[in-house]
């Protein structure tokens, strides 16, 4: 098993390298990211500078190239990545370097895009310091994180920007996000969750479309946002996104100050935009809930471990999001952030 990890990698670092040469980039120490989950994620040394490298294939993840491979054997997969991009209209990276760019353009910090190899290679400025995934919510850190989810927010949306479509009919709500293969379905929801989501279908703004801790980085002064999955949608699909996991994922001594971030998060975001705090919250993690239930509600795939921890402490919180998801979405007890909080320190 470990060494078909091994030669999977070596291929995936070949890739890398010969497309690096193609293009007469001098390369070195090139070197997979652990870090990385979703996509190719490695990092080396281009005149001196470090560069991190990130490459998408098929717009899936890791794991999809990975079953590819097991299916295809090291030649046939070989021969896949070297034919890549010549007909696949999946071009994910690209996406994520205009993306970048868009924010940087509007002040919002990122790493610095130092280029883009044609068609899924991306190269970026390595940034210094640690994702904010296990770090304590502050109050410095929750209001600076606010203030960048308002400038995201703002943003008006580039012309043929992807929908995260939502549709709520009878109990039911349906949503089209780029991100998903699968459309997410939830049905039998209560009244009140489906009137408290539908009155902000008319507030869609741009948004991140991944805000977790994993993809903000702090370098003890300053913050930087990474991979952005741009969509148009409601804003609370990004602020639940980033609230629901930090509170059922974070660490558990850090609840108190979470909660504290969070509820501050919140009251500041909802008086920029007008938005009553206590809804907000309680729609924001309804939405959360609703991404984790649908990306946990099949049943793990085999090799599911090459997308890092994070996803593997996801399926062990299962059934927990599960019982939360029927809890708030079908009985409808919606949920604060204090109560969402107060259910996790049981
Ligand atoms: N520019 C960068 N500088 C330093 N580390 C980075 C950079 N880009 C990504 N990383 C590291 O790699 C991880 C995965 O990168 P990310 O862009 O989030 O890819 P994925 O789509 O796989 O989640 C990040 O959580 C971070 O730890
Ligand atoms: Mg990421």
């Amino acid at each position: 098993m470990q060494t078909h990890r091994k030669i999977f990698f070596d291929l995936i670092q070949n890739y890398f390298t010969n497309m690096l040469d193609k293009h007469s980039i001098p390369v070195q120490g090139l070197r997979h990211i652990n870090a990385s989950h979703v996509n190719f994620v490695f990092e080396c040394k281009i005149n001196h500078k470090d560069i991190i490298l990130k490459a998408n294939f098929y717009g899936r993840s890791m794991l999809f190239a990975y079953e590819k491979f097991l299916d295809d054997g090291a030649l046939g997969f070989s021969a896949r990545l070297r034919e890549y991009g010549e007909d696949d209209d999946k071009f994910e990276m690209l996406l994520e370097k205009q993306a970048l760019n868009l924010l940087a353009e509007n002040g919002v910090r990122t790493p610095p895009v130092k280029g883009f190899i044609y068609p899924n290679i991306l190269l970026l400025e390595k940034l210094y310091g640690n994702t904010l995934d296990k770090e304590p919510l502050n109050e410095l850190l929750s209001n600076r994180l606010t203030s960048i989810l308002v400038l995201i927010h703002s943003i008006p949306p580039p012309l043929g920007c992807r929908k995260r479509e939502i549709e709520i009919r009878d109990g039911v709500i349906v949503i089209k996000d780029p991100n998903f293969e699968r459309i997410l379905l939830f049905d039998r929801v209560a009244k009140n969750v489906t009137t408290a989501i539908s009155s902000y279908t008319n507030r869609q703004c741009f948004l991140h479309g991944d805000f977790k801790g994993n993809n903000i980085f702090f370098d003890g002064e300053k913050i930087s946002i990474l991979d952005p999955k741009p969509c148009v949608g409601i804003p609370h699909t990004d602020l639940g996104k980033f609230g629901t996991r930090l509170i059922l994922t974070g660490r558990r001594k850090d609840l108190p100050t979470i909660k504290h971030g969070l509820e501050l998060m919140f009251r500041q975001y909802s008086q920029t935009f007008g938005f009553d705090a206590r809804e907000t919250e309680e729609v924001s993690v309804a939405m959360g809930l609703m991404e984790l239930n649908h990306l946990l509600e099949q049943r793990a795939r085999a090799n599911i471990d090459i997308l890092g921890h994070e996803i593997l402490e996801l399926y062990e919180i299962k059934p927990l999001v599960l019982y939360l998801s029927e809890l708030v979405l079908r009985r409808g007890e919606m949920m604060t952030i204090e109560k969402l909080c107060s259910f996790m320190e049981r």
